[in-house]
Order: structure tokens, then C-alpha cells, then sequence
């Protein structure tokens, strides 16, 4: 398994919410393949996940999604080496369907199965985009379900040092989209309308940024939101919106949770005493986003390693994690259940 040595092949598999996603990577560290099934058209009308919808999609999705992996890959089944698959966090039923397919592939291979952490390999999809090992680094996972910040010694040593107390920064993304009357998912719904608004327009609050630590709160922020978009109770109604206002809160909003990420990267870089910086997750897509850590970190002379944008939302090719855990021959027993950990709050 060292890279001077030919190639092998890992099937990772992800089902952890509402994206059905396998990859092929290879030892190196190398993408051969990666497909993501969506379930963003079933969820719409709901306005968030249904966790009984979507593990009932990945029941349907998750084996032609295999086979396209595969496919894409050249790869038959008898050339793979391992099976990863995340076991932890997410959606009960979600975890259940991706673990039942990866321990029945494991078994009937007979070759390792390896269980994968959903946040830490939000983290290491930034290596899939590095030259070298990013690692040691101050890394933010922004996603839909969780706002983390970690001090990571190495690539397998993660020291949780922040995270939100209530509302995960996507999840104020897709919750004030839904008050804009937008799409969901909500991120880029937002980053689009704000891309014609003005982020100076209103000035929404930066909750927990001045003071000392470095939790997150995102809650009140989309309730700033709320009050301002809607009117607050008992005062004048707000006039009716125009594409203008939309834009232009979409694009306050928008400025208000980057400030606030970029701020506590900056604090927590300082604090740690670390000069790389790593971002993945869902709202490391967002180009404000990305532009701001650039800046900050430029400032800084720090070095700033982000996840490829196409590996920022759930995917199966940061399940490329899992070669690390084989590398060190942490394997996970065929009866591992799932951990199914926090689950988004509702609307
Ligand atoms: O990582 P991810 O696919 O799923 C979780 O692990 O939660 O993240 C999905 C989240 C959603 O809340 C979505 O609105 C947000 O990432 N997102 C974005 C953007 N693209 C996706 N947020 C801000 N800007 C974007 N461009
Ligand atoms: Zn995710």
C-alpha cells in the first residue's frame, strides 16, 4: 500500500443525509471516480431533509450509484481492496442503508471494511485538492448540520476547539432562503441572490464575534432576519418585497455569517499557533466565503487550503479517509453499528 507501489482501489460510500454518493479512490489519494445522486428535487417541497424520504431514496439510489462509481472507475468489484463507508454523523435510517451495502459488499469480497467519520472527512476533502499534507492546521467544517472548528495535529488527531451552540451556519442558510422565499437547499439559492444585492444595506448582528471564545450561534442571527424581513410582531407591516430587497438581505445576511466565520478562523489560528488553515463543508463553496479566508489569510501569511468546490457538499470522495485508517490498520468489525450523533433541528 505505499505509493511506490502500484495503485490500489477503495470504494468509499456516503449516505449520510441527503446526497447518495460513491467514489473510487485509489492509495494515492487519487479521485478515479465520483458520482453524487441528489435528493434535493424530493426534499423541496418540504423546505428541509425528511430523513424517512431520504433513506428511503438511498434504498432505491445507492446501488446503480455503485455501479456507476465502478463503471466510471473501469473497475469491476473483485478489484477493490476495502470498502469505506460513513458510519457517523447523520441521519439514522440514511447511515443504515450506506452500512448495510458496504458490510455486504465487505463480506461477500472478504476485504476490510472501514468506517469513516462524516465531519473529519468533510476536513480531508482539502487534501484531495493539496499538493502535499495540509495537516497540522486550524480546520472548519461549515456544513448543513454542523458548524466545527478543530485544532488537527495530524491527519487522524482532531481536537474539537469550537462549534455552534444552536443552528449550524448552513442551516441559517437554508432557514432565512426559506424566509426570502427562496429554494432549498439554501446556500447557493442565497449566494445567487446576493450576488445583485447590496451587503452593506442592513446591518445584521455578528452574534459572538466580539466576545472571547470560538462558538458559533447562528439562531439569532436568522431571527435578526426574520424581524427585519417580516416586520416584527405589533409593529408596521414591512412593504411587500421586491427582487431588490431580497438581494439585498440575502447579500447582509450573507456578510454578517461570513464575518463571523472568518473571524473566528482568525482567532482560532492565532490561538492555536497555526499556520495552515483548512475549510470544508457545504458552505466552503460559498465565493464570498472563500475570497474572505483568502484575504484574511493572505494578511496573515497563513496558508489556506480549501476543499475543491466539488467536494465541499456531501460526496464520496472524501471518503479518501478511510485509506488512512487502513493505512494504520484500523479496521471496523462487520457487526459496527452506525452513530447516528446530532440531528438538524427542525424549522
Ligand atoms: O456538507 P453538506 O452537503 O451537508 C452536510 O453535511 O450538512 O452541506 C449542505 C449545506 C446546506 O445547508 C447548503 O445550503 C449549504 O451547505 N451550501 C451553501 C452553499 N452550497 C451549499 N451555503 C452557502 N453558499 C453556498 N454556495
Ligand atoms: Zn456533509
Amino acid at each position: 500500500m505505499t505509493s511506490a507501489a502500484r495503485p490500489e482501489f477503495l470504494l468509499a460510500i456516503e449516505s449520510s443525509c441527503d446526497e447518495t454518493a460513491a467514489a473510487v479512490i485509489d492509495s494515492r489519494r487519487r479521485v478515479v471516480s465520483s458520482i453524487v445522486a441528489s435528493q434535493h428535487h424530493l426534499h423541496r417541497p418540504f423546505g428541509g431533509v425528511v430523513p424517512e424520504v431520504a433513506s428511503r431514496a438511498h434504498v432505491s439510489q445507492l446501488l446503480p450509484v455503485i455501479d456507476d462509481a465502478l463503471k466510471a472507475a473501469n473497475l469491476q468489484l473483485n478489484d477493490l481492496a476495502a470498502i469505506g463507508v460513513v458510519t457517523e454523523p447523520g441521519l439514522v435510517g440514511s447511515l443504515l442503508v450506506g452500512l448495510t451495502a458496504a458490510k455486504t459488499l465487505a463480506w461477500l469480497l472478504q476485504i476490510p471494511l472501514v468506517a469513516v467519520n462524516h465531519i473529519q472527512a468533510h476536513l480531508y476533502a482539502c487534501r484531495l485538492g493539496a499538493a502535499d499534507d495540509p495537516f497540522p492546521a486550524v480546520g472548519l467544517v461549515v456544513s448543513g448540520g454542523h458548524t466545527h472548528l478543530f485544532d488537527c495535529r495530524s491527519v487522524v488527531e482532531y481536537e474539537l476547539i469550537g462549534a455552534t451552540i444552536d443552528d449550524a451556519a448552513g442551516e441559517a442558510f437554508d432557514k432565512v432562503a426559506a424566509i426570502l422565499g427562496l429554494e432549498y437547499p439554501g446556500g447557493p439559492a442565497i449566494e445567487s441572490a446576493a450576488r445583485s444585492g447590496n451587503a452593506q444595506a442592513i446591518r445584521f448582528p455578528r452574534p459572538m464575534l466580539s466576545g472571547q471564545g470560538l462558538d458559533f450561534s447562528f439562531s439569532g442571527l436568522k431571527t435578526a432576519v426574520l424581524y427585519e424581513f417580516q416586520g416584527r410582531r405589533g409593529g408596521p407591516p414591512s412593504p411587500q418585497p421586491t427582487a431588490a430587497r431580497v438581494s439585498d438581505v440575502a447579500a447582509s445576511f450573507q456578510e454578517a455569517v461570513v464575518d463571523v466565520l472568518v473571524g473566528k478562523c482568525e482567532r482560532a489560528i492565532s490561538e492555536q499557533r497555526r499556520q495552515t488553515l483548512i475549510v470544508g463543508g457545504g458552505v466552503a463553496a460559498n465565493t464570498r466565503l472563500r475570497g474572505r479566508l483568502e484575504e484574511m489569510c493572505r494578511r496573515r501569511g497563513v496558508r489556506l487550503v480549501l476543499s475543491p468546490r466539488e467536494y465541499c457538499t456531501d460526496n464520496a470522495a472524501m471518503g479518501a479517509i478511510a485509506w488512512e485508517s487502513l493505512e494504520r490498520g484500523r479496521l471496523a468489525p462487520l457487526d459496527i453499528d452506525v452513530t447516528p450523533g446530532l440531528l438538524r433541528s427542525p424549522h
